[in-house]
């Protein structure tokens, strides 16, 4: 029996590949500290959870519309408006099961075989994986660092867009370098869509998750809403990961579009557990405030250990849970060339367990520097500074 041809296409998230080593090493009597994954070891708040019992409690365990139920959209329309100073309705809002299924319906509806997507890279390896799987060409733009962070190449970008360009997938606030666009380069990439008339899917997962500061959604600028597809998530502000929930936030066209794909696909998200979302909008914030009081720690205490490490660059993200060093000068010192190697030589000497650059996309073929990715989402203050000890040592040690 054959499978069909189109899932040589088909990427995947390699990332899960660290975590099955990483488990595997610990299964053998070895201790693991989990860097790797982007997930939130802190429970969801109890009001949402409570919402969610309700909700159960109170029947509401059948088919709900496939859009999302009418609370729901309503609220997000709200609080995703007033944030990013859109006017929105509920018709703007598709609800999904998590982020990510934002991605491939946005692709599903906006790009047809042949046609090329620009996509960062390193980025989410979905972006890839999807625009490949459905036939498209995947477009990857670079970043360059800047010394304090990592800022896109938009005259690489600029040069790339050519007559089958469809779309621009941008993630601010990003996955895995959190990288953050100035006001001039989110301006740039803004007009760049609007000069060529292309779509952008504005993955805006970590909008919320910030220290200092605030975000600015591309969809806010002069005449982006009409061709902006911003992807909200639960996941991270209220460490619902597994809850699945989230919302395609979309021009009244396309969203119609994106709920016929919900019917397709899945029928409705969970019933339930949109009553929790409605919660999680509406009720007490301050849950969500110590997750991110939390995280902040985290994040301070894995950039200080890093500081003093020789041969390690690792600057302070504003937002979201990764810190993402070039470790190219560290490799050298120890005479390790591939960063796959260092990354499994690094877990068998200290247990500290991480994603690499290759996990997020394709490496494009003039890359010089290597880099490796730490996720502080998924790991406590202790772990942090006992395991960041250990590789400080091994790193130093020739
Ligand atoms: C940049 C980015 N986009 C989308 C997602 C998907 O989030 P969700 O878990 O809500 O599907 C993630 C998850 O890690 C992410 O990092």
């Amino acid at each position: 029996m054959r499978l069909a041809d189109r899932l040589g296409n088909l990427g995947t998230e390699t990332a899960f590949a660290v975590s099955l080593r990483a488990t595997e090493w610990q299964a053998q009597g070895n201790r693991v500290y989990p860097f790797h994954l982007g997930d939130i070891n802190l429970p969801t708040p109890a009001n949402v959870v409570a919402a969610m019992d309700r909700a159960i409690a109170d029947g509401r365990t059948g088919y709900c519309p496939a859009a999302g139920i009418p609370q729901l959209r309503e609220v997000l329309a709200e609080d995703v408006g007033r944030r990013r100073g859109l006017s929105l309705g509920p018709e703007n809002v598709i609800v999904q099961p998590g982020g990510k299924p934002v991605i491939t319906k946005f692709i599903q509806s906006i790009m047809d075989p042949g046609d090329e997507v620009l996509y960062p890279n390193p980025g989410y390896p979905i972006y890839e994986s999807q625009i490949e799987y459905f036939g498209g060409v995947a477009r990857p733009y670079r970043y360059l660092p800047t010394g304090t962070g990592f800022a896109i190449d938009v005259e690489q970008m600029r040069a790339m867009v050519g007559p089958r360009t469809r779309a621009i997938v941008y993630n601010d606030l990003q996955n895995p370098n959190g990288a953050e666009s100035s006001d001039e380069e989110r301006r740039a990439i803004a007009d760049l869509a609007s000069e060529h008339d292309l779509w952008v899917l504005s993955d805006e997962a970590y909008f919320e998750m910030r220290y200092s500061g605030s975000s600015t959604s591309i969809a806010s600028l002069p005449g982006m809403q009409e061709r902006t597809v911003i992807l909200y998530t639960f996941s991270k502000k209220f460490a619902m990961t597994g809850w699945r929930l989230g919302a395609a936030v979309a021009p009244t066209a396309v969203a119609e579009v994106i709920s016929k794909l919900n019917t397709n696909d899945e029928s409705c998200t969970t019933h339930f557990v949109q009553h929790g979302g409605v919660e999680a909008i509406t009720g007490d914030p301050s849950g969500p405030a110590a997750i991110l009081e939390t995280l902040r720690r985290r994040r301070d205490e894995t950039v200080d250990a890093l500081a003093g490490v020789p041969g390690i660059e690792a600057y302070r993200p504003e937002a979201g849970f990764y810190v993402f060093p070039d470790v190219t000068a560290a490799m050298q010192a120890k005479g390790i060339p591939d960063v796959g190697e260092f990354a499994e030589q690094a877990l068998r000497a200290t247990g500290v367990s991480f994603c690499t650059r290759r996990h997020f996309g394709r490496p494009q073929p003039d890359e010089t520097r290597d880099y490796i990715r730490l996720a502080f989402s998924g790991i406590s203050e202790d772990d942090i500074r006992e395991g960041l000890g250990r590789f400080a040592e091994w790193v130093g040690a020739s």
